[in-house]
């Protein structure tokens, strides 16, 4: 078993604070000299001698669309030219054809804000419905050419998901580590079907980390969170596809959701090599929002001005971003500075009201996905997004994920009885509860006469 580097690519390691660059990563992925994280470079992209021709590799990723071939009908492998090496892809490559997700209007959601052009690349509709499966696909075909029987993770639900999957597709066993209680039962009950040994730890985010991070150390159980560097170079596909999908012409602004902070690296990451391989002239400004209950990395950056991070106890009903202490901070911060965009924090009130906004779009999120909507808001307000800029949000994960969350929104009840009961009544034109009524048709017909009388 190995984590060892592809000599056959181009991609080298690297640490992200001391530069060294390791032959092959340790089980933990931290610097073996600083204990930082690794990313991947790729040293054959010089400037001075392109490694790719721009239009030429443009055409062969659209062609890959017709092709029947696995890989090509991946929305990850058909970007490969971008992507670390996996030997024998036939062999060792797992995927589920994720990627190719749409990117949506959201007509009422860009009046609502304000804004003339405003998009959602839908990351939800991956194979297990999150963004994560972009990025595993990559990490545990890793594992697999690795030879390793186990693969782990500690997650908030999506990235245990996506892993219990792709590890029953690759056969391979995998370990979940969940914090008791504060997960969807959705995404529980995906790991359950997909064969995973799920533990629910009776801790946080944070707790179920932490005993990851010394259990690889003493078991050779390959390591499936975000700081595995092949997880951020899958999920750079997300911005990939955008830009192909919007015809090279790069939005004003992206915005993600902040949690662990690898998906706003990973996009960042991608904006940057693909300016830097001339697939795209300009950059798109990548904003980050988080949680005001989970609202770490808002406050390094704004209190401290990025120098540090203080971890903090999580509180969040967005729970795939309930996260205290994000593993890949310095990696979200240099692409925050590099494309100069914003970082913003949302009350729980503003996640519930722009969930509800996103789904009258027809389309709908998971809370953590609509804290995008809610963020654009306050930069819309803040004058940082300006009416004629075009704004793509990513909604990482599905409305199914946290049913219970939206139906007590619906009913009146999410807020009932906690701080934010006065501030939630501001959202009650947004709620619409389900309608009890005898099985009797003139009741559904006063029902109906009723609600299109309140439609005008
Ligand atoms: N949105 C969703 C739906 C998520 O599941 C997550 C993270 C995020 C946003 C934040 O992304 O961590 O890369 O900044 N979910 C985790 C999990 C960590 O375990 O599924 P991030």
């Amino acid at each position: 078993m190995s984590i060892a580097q592809n000599t056959e690519t181009d991609a080298k390691l690297r640490c992200i604070s001391c530069g060294a660059t390791p032959a092959s990563a340790a089980q933990d992925f931290r610097c073996s000299a600083c204990g930082d994280l690794l990313e991947f470079f790729f040293p054959g992209w010089t400037s001075d001698s392109p490694a790719f021709d721009p239009a030429a590799l443009k055409s062969l990723w659209l062609n890959r669309r017709t092709s029947r071939d696995a890989l090509d009908q991946s929305g990850v492998w058909r970007f490969r030219e971008l992507l670390p090496h996996i030997s024998d892809p036939e062999e060792h490559v797992i995927t589920l054809r994720e990627g190719n997700t749409p990117l949506y209007r959201l007509p009422r959601c860009a009046r609502a804000v304000g804004v003339e052009n405003l998009h959602a690349k839908h990351q939800g509709m991956n194979p297990t419905a999150s963004f994560k499966d972009t990025g595993m696909t990559v990490a545990a075909s890793s594992a697999h050419q690795g030879g390793f029987r186990w693969v782990a993770c500690a997650s908030t639900g999506n990235t245990s998901a996506s892993m219990a999957a792709y590890a029953a597709r690759g056969n391979m066993h995998s370990l979940v580590l969940i914090p008791d209680g504060k997960i969807s039962w959705g995404k529980l009950s995906q790991s359950l079907d997909y064969g995973a040994l799920t533990c629910q730890l009776r801790t946080d985010f944070d707790g179920c980390v932490r005993i990851l991070n010394e259990l690889v150390r003493q078991k050779p159980v390959y390591l499936l969170n975000s700081v595995n560097p092949y997880r951020i170079e899958g999920q750079k596909t997300a911005a990939i596809e955008l830009m192909e999908q919007l015809a090279w012409e790069p939005p004003d602004h992206i915005i993600v959701p902040g949690g662990n902070l690898g998906n706003s690296s990973a996009i960042g990451k991608a904006l940057l090599e693909m300016r830097e391989l001339k697939l795209i002239s300009r950059l798109p400004k990548l904003s980050i929002i988080q949680a005001h209950g989970a609202n770490p990395f808002y406050r390094s950056v704004r209190e401290f001005g990025g120098k540090k991070l203080e971890p903090m106890t999580a509180d969040t009903l967005a729970t795939a971003i309930r996260i205290g202490n994000p593993a890949s901070w310095k990696k979200a911060l240099r692409v925050l500075q590099a494309t100069g965009g914003e970082v913003e924090e949302v009350s729980e009130v503003e996640i519930a009201a722009a969930k509800a906004e996103i789904g009258a779009d027809g389309i709908g999120c998971e809370p953590a996905s609509a804290v995008t909507l809610a963020g654009l808001k306050k930069l819309r307000r803040s004058g940082f997004v300006k009416s004629g800029e075009a704004v793509v949000l990513i909604l990482t994960g599905h409305l199914l994920k946290d049913p219970d969350f939206t139906i007590k929104f619906h009913r009146g009840d999410l807020f009932a009885g906690t701080g934010d009961a006065a501030e939630a009544v501001q959202t009650k034109h947004l709620q619409r509860a389900p309608v009890v009524l005898d099985a009797d048709l003139g009741a559904v017909i006063a029902a109906l006469d009723a609600a299109e009388r309140n439609s005008k």
